[in-house]
């Protein structure tokens, strides 16, 4: 079977999201247009000097006589300055669940809120063209932004569906590998999930507020079909390095949300055999 060429590869093209990257480090974020420019403080950069150029090209403004790196942006760029219709789920978080729910080349996942599609971009490139993301999403207009801004990254893809429906009112896939959800009452979604998941399939879900974490997290134990029911929070702190000090950067982003993975599995018999398969009861 061939494969489509990565859209990481190649020379720089008109219509890829770009990042021109001046000597000291700041950056100016464009998407490449034959006939454009780009003014990045007072150096006039005109695009048809990049296009067909490789990644990483180095420019001289002509106005200005500085040079500047131009690199194709990242998917990380890309997501955080992509047009939002809601907000996205943050980079150091997207690592996570993609880590922890074990999402790899080839699986069927099923995800929602699809929102502005940060999230959805980053499982399309993990599962590839052999795998398949169904994205569920209540806004229509939603739906065809992030559908623009996943096709700015990806180029074409034929391995991602979008369903504008609600999660809470079903879920039509079956034996689906993984489940990864944002949206305000994930827990609305646990019945459905059981009946997509496959045994052994992964769940996972990313929420704001201590509030969700601990209703969906009772709410996943409750169900009994599965296990492993692990909560975390990611905290990401950038380090300011040079020849005279070492030190962690001021800011941060301190909060985004936390995520809850658990695994699907075979339910117990409805009636106990033991005591040590009792459904419920206090934590001992
Ligand atoms: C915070 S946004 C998701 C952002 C997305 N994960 C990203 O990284 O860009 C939540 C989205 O869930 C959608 N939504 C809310 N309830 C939903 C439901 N029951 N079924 C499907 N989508 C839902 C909202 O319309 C909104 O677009």
């Amino acid at each position: 079977m061939s494969e489509a060429p990565s859209p990481t590869r190649g020379r720089l093209r008109a219509g890829d999201p770009v990042v021109f990257v001046e000597r000291k480090g700041r950056t100016y974020h464009a998407v490449l247009q034959p006939g454009a420019t780009t003014n990045f403080s007072g150096s006039v950069l005109p695009h048809d000097e990049v296009i067909d150029q490789v990644d990483g090209v180095r420019v001289r403004s002509r106005s200005t006589g500085k040079y500047f790196f131009v690199l194709r942006a990242s998917m990380v760029d890309h997501a955080l300055r992509m047009t939002r219709s809601a907000n996205i789920v943050y980079p150091k978080d997207v690592a996570m669940l993609i880590t922890w729910a074990d999402i790899g080349a080839g699986d069927r996942v099923v995800e929602g809120g699809l929102g502005t599609g940060a999230l959805a971009m980053a499982l399309l490139r993990t599962v590839g063209p052999t795998g398949h993301v169904t994205s569920y999403e209540l806004r229509e207009d939603a739906a065809i932004r992030a559908q623009r801004n996943i096709a700015a990254l990806l180029g074409p893809i034929d391995h991602h569906r979008v369903r504008i429906a609600s999660l809470y009112e079903g879920i039509a896939e079956r034996e689906v590998d993984r489940i990864v959800l944002d949206v305000p009452e994930p827990w609305e979604v646990i019945p459905h999930a059981r009946e997509a998941l496959r045994p052994g399939g992964a769940f996972a879900a990313y929420v704001p507020t201590t509030l969700q974490l601990q209703r969906l997290v009772l709410g996943l134990e409750k169900a009994r079909s599965f296990t492993r029911v692990e909560s975390y929070e990611v905290l990401l702190r950038g380090w300011h390095v040079t020849g005279r000090s070492v030190r962690p950067q001021q800011q941060m982003v301190g909060h985004t949300g936390f995520l809850v993975f658990a695994r699907r599995v075979v339910a117990p018999d409805p009636a106990p055999a033991s005591a040590d398969e009792a459904p419920e009861g206090p934590a001992s």
